[in-house]
Order: C-alpha cells, then sequence, then structure tokens
C-alpha cells in the first residue's frame, strides 16, 4: 500500500513524477533530464518499462550495466523510483526461438514479433523468463533505498487464443467442474447439439467456434469461462513475478497499472495479489467528469478505499484519440486533483521526455521535443508540483468515508455484455453510470464495491444490471436489507446464476423475495420510442427496457402511462425486514435519477457533503478525505467560468493559506481546486 511506503519513511508527500525512459536516448541528455525534472519537482521516476530486449539481449546473457548508471543518477538526484520489470514485450529473439510465446488473435490469427503486451499468458517461455527477469532485478537492486515500489509488467490485458491455452483451458475447467458432465451441465450444452464426451474436445471459443463476433456468441457459458480463465492466466503470470520479487525485498510493495473500467481482467480478483492500486488515467477532452470520477472510484474500491496510485496521465495530449486535443489550460492541475480527491497518493504522468520515433513520438512529456523548459506545459508541471511541495504529506493516507455503495462485478459486465437479447443498447458500465452521475451531482460520496465486500458499513447500496447473481450473493443482500438497509436494483438483474444459466420461476429470480416483486416480461424499446412515468409530480422518460411487473408485497412508487401496460409499476419499494428494497423496472434520465437517489439517500439518512453548487449539478465536484490530519474537502471546478461557493463549515485551503468562516463565500477559478482543511 501507499501507506506502506509512508510507514517505509521512504515517502513523505504526493510522489509526483512518473515514467522516464532514459535507456532511449544518448546519455548526453540525462544530466539536462535531471536539471528539468528537478525544476519541475519531480520526485519520482518509473524506470524500466520497455527494455527487456536490451536487459536479457540472448537466452543466458543479461546486461545490467545502462540500468545500473541510470539507477545510479537518479539516486544520485534524489529520486524516489517506481521499478518496472520490463516484461510487458518480449526480445524479438525469444519469439523467434520460443514461438509459444506469440499470442493467437480471436480471428486464430497466429502474431508475428511485434507491438506489445504480446506475450502469451500460458507460454511456458513467458512464464520462465519474465519471472526469472523479475527475480534478477531484485536481487541487484534490493539495496537501493529509493526503491518505492516495484511495477510488475505494464497494462496487461488482452485475450490469447493458443494451443497453449486451449490445452490449459481444458486442465482448469477439470479443476473447476472435474467432470465433463458437469462442463455440459453449466454450458447447457444439450442446446444445439454441443454435449462434449471429453475434454480434448473443448476449444477456445472465438471466431474459429462459437462465436460470431467479439461480444456476440453462441454458448455465452463457454465464452464468460473462457474470459475468467483469461483473467487468472494473465494474473498467474502477475503473480509469479509478485513472488519472485517479494522473495528477494518482502518491504517493498508490489503494484501493476489497471486501467478503471477495463473489460479484460477482473480487477477486483487482482486487487487480492497487489500491494497497492495503481491506475493509468487516460480521459479524452469530452469524456464526462462523472465518469473519471467514477473510474477513480472504482479503482479505491479495489482495497475496500485505501488510497491508491494515479501512476500515469498524460500531461498534455494524447497521441491515440481521433482528436487528440490539448488539455486546455489549468486542465492538468484540475485532473489531477480530481485523482487526488478521490483517493489518490500520486500524480504521475507519462512520460518524462517525448520520444523521436515510433507511435508515441506526438504524445505529451513533461520534456518536449523543443528541449527546455519554457513550454506552457512544463511550466504548469512545475506550477503543479510546487504546490504538491506545499501540501506535503498532510492528505496522504485518506480515507472517504462514503454510507453508499455502488455495486461493480466483473462476471456481471462479461455476462450481460455477451447476452443475446433483450437489446444491443444494454450496456453494464452505462447503468453503473446512470446511477454513479446521481451520487456524483448530489455531492454525496460513494463506493464502488464488489460482490464479496462487507455491506455493513453503508445504508444503501444500490446494484445496477445485477444480472448475474452469484450463490450466496443473495444471502449477504438479504441480511443487509433485514438488518435495515436500503437497496436498490434495476431492470435485467437477477436473471441468471454465477454460469449464466437461468434462475427459472420468476424474475428476478433470487432476489424475488427481497423486492417483493414478479416480472413477467421485458419490452426492449427501439432507440426513439420511450414509455413514460410521472414521479414526485414530473414525467419522466421510460426508455430501453421496459419491464412488466406484478407487486407481490412491494408497493408500486409510479407507474407505466402508455402502452398495453400502462398501469404497470415502474418503480416499486418493498419493505423487507427493517430495510427497504427499490427495483426501477426502466431507465429514465439524469435528472429522474438525482431525483430518486437524493430521496432514497433522505430517507437511508445519507447526507450530501455539501448542497448543489451552481444551476448545473456536478459542474463543481466535491470530494471528502480524512485522515489523522483532519477531514479534508475538495472543490474542484470544472466549470470555464468563476463561481462562488457558500461554504458550510470553516476552515483553511491548504493550497493558498486562506481562512473561511461557515457560511463564507469562496471565490472558485474556472478550471480551480480548493482544499478546505475544516476546522472542527
Ligand atoms: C499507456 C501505457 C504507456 C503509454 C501511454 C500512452 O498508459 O502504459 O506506456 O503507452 O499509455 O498514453
Ligand atoms: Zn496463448
Amino acid at each position: 500500500m501507499i501507506t506502506d511506503m509512508i510507514e517505509n519513511d521512504k515517502v513523505k508527500k504526493i510522489l509526483y513524477g512518473g515514467d522516464y525512459n532514459p535507456e532511449q536516448w544518448p546519455e548526453e541528455t540525462w544530466e539536462e533530464d535531471m536539471r528539468l525534472l528537478k525544476l519541475a519537482h519531480i520526485d519520482v521516476v518509473t524506470l524500466n518499462v520497455f527494455s527487456w530486449a536490451s536487459l536479457q539481449p540472448e537466452e543466458d546473457v543479461y546486461h545490467f550495466e545502462k540500468l545500473d548508471s541510470i539507477m545510479e543518477m537518479v539516486h544520485r538526484h534524489g529520486l524516489k523510483v517506481c521499478l518496472a520489470t520490463s516484461t510487458a514485450v518480449h526480445p524479438a529473439w525469444m519469439a523467434r526461438k520460443y514461438p509459444d510465446i506469440l499470442r493467437t488473435e480471436f480471428n486464430g490469427m497466429k502474431r508475428k514479433f511485434g507491438g506489445r503486451h504480446n506475450s502469451c499468458p500460458n507460454s511456458r517461455t513467458y512464464r520462465k523468463y519474465a519471472p526469472a527477469l523479475a527475480a534478477k532485478l531484485a536481487e541487484r537492486y534490493r539495496d537501493y533505498d529509493n526503491i518505492v515500489a516495484w511495477h510488475i509488467s505494464n497494462e496487461f490485458g488482452g485475450v490469447c487464443y493458443c494451443e497453449n491455452c486451449e490445452r490449459r483451458f481444458r486442465e482448469w475447467l477439470k479443476e473447476k467442474y472435474r467432470t465433463i458432465e458437469e462442463v455440459n451441465r453449466v454450458w447447457d450444452t444439450a442446446f444445439w447439439g454441443h454435449t462434449f464426451y471429453d475434454f480434448d474436445e473443448i476449444v477456445t471459443p472465438n471466431l474459429l467456434s462459437e462465436h460470431f463476433a467479439p461480444d456476440r456468441t453462441t454458448f455465452q457459458g463457454i465464452s464468460l469461462d473462457y474470459r475468467r480463465f483469461n483473467s487468472e492466466s494473465i494474473l498467474d503470470c502477475y503473480r509469479l513475478e509478485y513472488d519472485a520479487l517479494h522473495a528477494v525485498t518482502p518491504d517493498i510493495p508490489i503494484t501493476t497499472n489497471l486501467m478503471g473500467t477495463f473489460p479484460d481482467l477482473d480487477y477486483q480478483m487482482w486487487a487480492k495479489y497487489m500491494d497497492f492500486i495503481s491506475w493509468d488515467n487516460y480521459p479524452a477532452n469530452d469524456t464526462p467528469i462523472e465518469e473519471t470520477a467514477m473510474r477513480h472510484d472504482l479503482m479505491r474500491g479495489l482495497k475496500q478505499g485505501k488510497p491508491f496510485a494515479l501512476m500515469e496521465q498524460t500531461p498534455s495530449v494524447t497521441n491515440w484519440l481521433p482528436y487528440n486535443a490539448l488539455k486546455r489550460p489549468g486542465v492538468m492541475r484540475l485532473w489531477s486533483y480530481q485523482a487526488v480527491a478521490h483517493g489518490a497518493d500520486t500524480v504521475m504522468f507519462f512520460q518524462m521526455r517525448r520520444s523521436t520515433g515510433a507511435c508515441e513520438k506526438y504524445h505529451g512529456a513533461v520534456i518536449d521535443h523543443v528541449g527546455h523548459e519554457h513550454t506552457r506545459v512544463f511550466r504548469e508541471i512545475a506550477e503543479l508540483g510546487a504546490e504538491l511541495e506545499k501540501i506535503g504529506s498532510l492528505t496522504l493516507g485518506a480515507r472517504t468515508d462514503a454510507k453508499a455503495a455502488i455495486l461493480f462485478d466483473w462476471d456481471n459486465w462479461w455476462a450481460a455484455g455477451y447476452s443475446a437479447g433483450p437489446s444491443i443498447n444494454l450496456r453494464y458500465c452505462d447503468e453503473i453510470l446512470n446511477y454513479y452521475k446521481a451520487f456524483h451531482n448530489l455531492n454525496i460520496p460513494v463506493d464502488i464495491i464488489g460482490v464479496e465486500d462487507d455491506l455493513s458499513g453503508y445504508a444503501l447500496v444500490a446494484a445496477p444490471l445485477l444480472y448475474m447473481v452469484k450463490s450466496g450473493h443473495d444471502e449477504k443482500l438479504r441480511s443487509f436489507v433485514q438488518n435495515g438497509g436500503h437497496f436498490l436494483t434495476t431492470f435485467f438483474s437477477g436473471y441468471v446464476d454465477e454460469h449464466d444459466l437461468v434462475t427459472v420461476g420468476g424474475y428476478p429470480g433470487r432476489l424475488r423475495d427481497i423486492l417483493g416483486i414478479w416480472v413477467e416480461e421485458e419490452d426492449a424499446l427501439p432507440e426513439d420510442a420511450a414509455n413514460r412515468f410521472t414521479y414526485g409530480g414530473i414525467t419522466y422518460p421510460a426508455v430501453l427496457i421496459c419491464d412488466l411487473l406484478h407487486t407481490e408485497g412491494a408497493e408500486s412508487l409510479c407507474s407505466y402511462e402508455k402502452d398495453f401496460y400502462k398501469g404497470m409499476p415502474v418503480l416499486t419499494r418493498n419493505r423487507f425486514g427493517k430495510g427497504l428494497a427499490y427495483y426501477m423496472a426502466a431507465r429514465s434520465n439524469a435528472d429522474f435519477y438525482r431525483r430518486l437517489i437524493g430521496d432514497i439517500c433522505r430517507e437511508a439518512g445519507i447526507e450530501p457533503i455539501i448542497g448543489q453548487l451552481t444551476e448545473t449539478p456536478g459542474l463543481i465536484e466535491v470530494t471528502k478525505r480524512r485522515n489523522q490530519n483532519g477531514t479534508f474537502l475538495f472543490f474542484l471546478n470544472h466549470d470555464t467560468e468563476e463561481h462562488e461557493i457558500p461554504l458550510n463549515c470553516a476552515g483553511t485551503d491548504i493550497l493558498t493559506d486562506t481562512d473561511y468562516r461557515a457560511g463564507d463565500l469562496m471565490k472558485l477559478n474556472a478550471k480551480g481546486t480548493a482544499i478546505i482543511l475544516v476546522r472542527e
């Protein structure tokens, strides 16, 4: 954990820096880099991310001399190091000599050497040489007192469909299901006569077998298991490196850089094997701020709210979007503080110096091609660096104590994504975001948690699109509500078990008694169609899916106003034990979600940090973190205009040292941030 690093006394402030690749440059530039990084108040560099080829140029030959001198140089200059293991791209000789390391794509195409993140996770070669390199790095650099973390590989991901993977998949299935009969049962292979007689008949589900598009498969059960298997296979590779590092340097925390709402890997499972969470945040300029906020909260939730590292962001521009717009003046600072506001204890970039060749030569960097410090981007970076120095250790380790939680589950994402029907416009992350946005806009802190997390600290749990209810999960939700919790779920919930097999006896399956309803049918509306309902005197649209449901103990709070199911409930509330369970049978709009979540929060005794601050909800983002130094309120002005914020408490802005009394109006510039340390 980052806090481990703090306890180690290695980290006394928000670490500031990021990817630095001096090995891609002539040594003459290195000392100048050191001067510039110091000028920018940078104190940490992520080294050695893509160096496997130079570290191991032949099977039995390792060369660490260059890395030695880089390590010496940055140590001499007082920089801390996040040391990567370099295993995100295998060396070319390895691909030629051991082609089992090459991946096979979804369409069955065997890759040649090229790209990155390109190793088959079940390749013996990869599983031998990647941890071997990690072990050598750990042995060689174990005595450096400035290594604050290990960074395994880089942005793990992708899916491989090669023969190594196919063989290993069969073994994985044997371990999981024991008999071929059980495999046939959980995949319902009797459908379309796909019965398997022997494990060796099982093949990878891709375009050559069950799929007709990446997210379209004839057997969801097979495809779902393959996703789980692939995520675990890649995790095994990570763990091999983890073990190699940990054996030599047990006190150095280990991480790998995640990617937020990234579909390939079940990060909730991965998080168990990570000492702290780190992630790469690359919103486009038009990404809604709530979406970025949601990703930060998702990442924070992976370790039950422990602070995370912002491992990468661009200082100015990306190179891989269709339109790579610049971050406007002030936006880099604002988005850096947005990360901190949501739980980050580092602010880091990709990368320190802009490369001269290949696909990232026009990606933003601290040091631009011009080579000096007189650029807008450099100035903004240096100013933020000075500010972070001023903040020092004040906010480190601070936690968000949310009373509301949103449930997020990779299996649900995968299963709902593979589902044929009810609508191609049904997207798991969209439904999560719809509800997240309501909390965000109301300035109500929310945690994003997984199905294994403890619910006892929450007054409200929202589980949009809880399509898959795994064995035991309904029990947990049942006792949460029975004990007085507020629970909310939506259409297309409770349909299947963990194998994507329908729970028969009426939707929403295992949630039916908690919600006190029976969903008889579901109507998928085309994009231009809408039903409507009235809630609290206002009429809202019902779109995407409209469930036709009957109450079985629940009360109907509002009903459809059109079509043959006019009068049927669209929003229900069921008293269950000491708690209340809500069901929202259709998708609606942001105004409605805000209204509904506001009402349920009030009922559950959950207070906003501060009331709505502008006409446009959400433009002023507000979060709260607390540690032994006190309570910090973060105010982030995402608007292009200045705003005045009526403060509801007394405190000091730790960025400007301005004191405020409760009731004062605080001026917040366009793109401005204030961090108020509350006087209690
Ligand atoms: C990712 C990678 C980096 C770099 C950046 C560019 O986050 O980890 O190596 O490619 O993207 O945006
Ligand atoms: Zn493979």
